[in-house]
């Protein structure tokens, strides 16, 4: 394949309160640990309903309802439990994802919905993870599948997946999504472990053409871009979740805040780490005090709705491109401090009670304001990545991305 390469150049205006992060917030090792705790407590409160079944992707009044393996989400509530495994040893919490397999491996073998790109999502936090944990083989086979799958969502001629519905399907056809950043892991691994060079060419063709038409030239981000998979040429950039079409969706620019990092780690292209600090830098300028965002950069104070969800996204991002970035790197100590600023404002202000009626983690999530979806609720991204925040933050943690 004939890479495309970046043609685009993206300003960067640096962190503008440098002031804020320059000091290590006080948020200790037990600060963390009682935060783990409160989370283990919400997986076992809701363990017992959700083993065949999977939390819905958002709360109802604050209740996950019990769904079949068909959303863009249960690998959140699996990878959840991976983690609490990881971080209690206790088996308990490795026999519900392993008993989940068979549920991964009907919905990639009937194709049940799996006409998307969170065959990312779905297959990195489920059976990539069982596979790296515990070596699990028939976990390996099928995220093979689903990079398989993934794969075949490629337009060769524009270079980029194709986020939503059938190849086929004239509104979706050619379009791409700046959360998709957070699915190429996937083709990465898959690549690793076959010695098939196709996943990973696929998967850095994906994130430059992310870099070039998805990210603006002030370093913020289109949720969506359409592409013409026929010439390869590019069309409009526009939104689905964010406020407007020019405006920045929080979590958007999250996803790509993690998601550019993630194909730095696998390709080594400079480039990668460069853009996320330039959209890391856009995204820190517009925290309200609390350092939790609203859902839409656009705003940045007022009474809408926060997403603490993006936060937490936001924050993992951070603290990989604080393992990834040299000592030297003069945002460094920055990036590492409002990541734990923002963890610690999330769990100190964003965090369910221990009531069993708050079934969620994390508070104060929008999932999609335009569709009065979710707004003011609890995700299971949100929870998971609050999570992962945590244990990167106490341990010295191999990802599964
Ligand atoms: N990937 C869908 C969302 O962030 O809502």
């Amino acid at each position: 394949m004939m890479i495309k390469q970046i043609n685009k150049t993206v300003t960067d205006e640096g962190i503008q309160r440098k002031e804020r992060y320059a000091n290590r917030p006080a948020f200790s090792r037990e600060d963390a640990e009682t935060a783990i705790a409160h989370v283990l407590k919400k997986i076992d409160q809701n363990l017992p309903r959700f083993t065949e079944q999977f939390p819905a992707p958002c709360t109802t009044n604050l209740r996950y309802e019990a769904t079949e393996n068909l959303e863009w989400t249960p690998g959140f509530w699996t990878g959840m439990l991976w983690l609490a495994y990881e971080v209690t040893g206790d088996m308990k919490y490795r026999k519900v994802p392993e008993i989940q397999l068979a549920s991964y491996q009907e919905r990639i073998e009937q194709k049940i919905m799996t006409n998307t790109h969170d065959l990312g999502f779905l297959y990195t936090l489920s059976c990539m993870a069982a596979n790296k944990l515990t070596g699990n083989q028939e976990a390996r086979t099928l995220a093979l599948k689903a990079a398989d799958l993934l794969l075949e969502r490629f337009h060769e001629k524009a270079g980029i997946i194709q986020a939503w519905g059938d190849l086929t399907n004239p509104k979706q056809r050619g379009r791409m999504i700046i959360d998709c950043n957070m699915n190429l892991s996937l083709l990465y691994w898959a690549s690793g472990e076959t010695c098939d060079p196709k996943y990973k060419q696929a998967a850095y063709q994906h994130i430059l053409q992310a870099l070039n038409y998805i990210v603006r030239g002030d370093a913020s981000t289109y949720h969506t871009y359409y592409m013409n998979p026929e010439s390869g040429e590019p069309i409009k950039g526009d939104t689905h979740q964010g406020f407007c079409d020019e405006s920045c969706w929080s979590r958007g620019q999250a996803w790509g805040m993690y998601g550019f990092p993630l194909s730095y780690l696998y390709t080594k292209d400079e480039h990668l780490l460069s853009v996320s600090k330039k959209l890391t830098h856009y995204f820190l300028n517009r925290l309200p005090e609390d350092d939790v965002c609203y859902w839409d950069l656009i705003f940045t104070e007022g009474e809408e709705e926060r997403d603490s969800s993006a936060a937490a996204i936001a924050a993992c991002g951070l603290l990989e491109m604080v393992k990834q970035l040299p000592v030297l790197d003069e945002d460094r100590r920055y990036y590492e401090h409002a990541a734990i600023k923002i963890i610690s404002s999330l769990s100190k202000q964003y965090v369910s009670s221990e009531d069993e009626a708050e079934e969620g983690v994390l508070l104060h999530s929008v999932y999609n304001k335009n569709f009065s979806h979710g707004v003011d609720e609890s995700c299971m991204w949100g929870d998971y990545f609050y999570f992962e925040a945590l244990v990167r933050m106490t341990k010295n943690w191999t990802l599964y991305w």
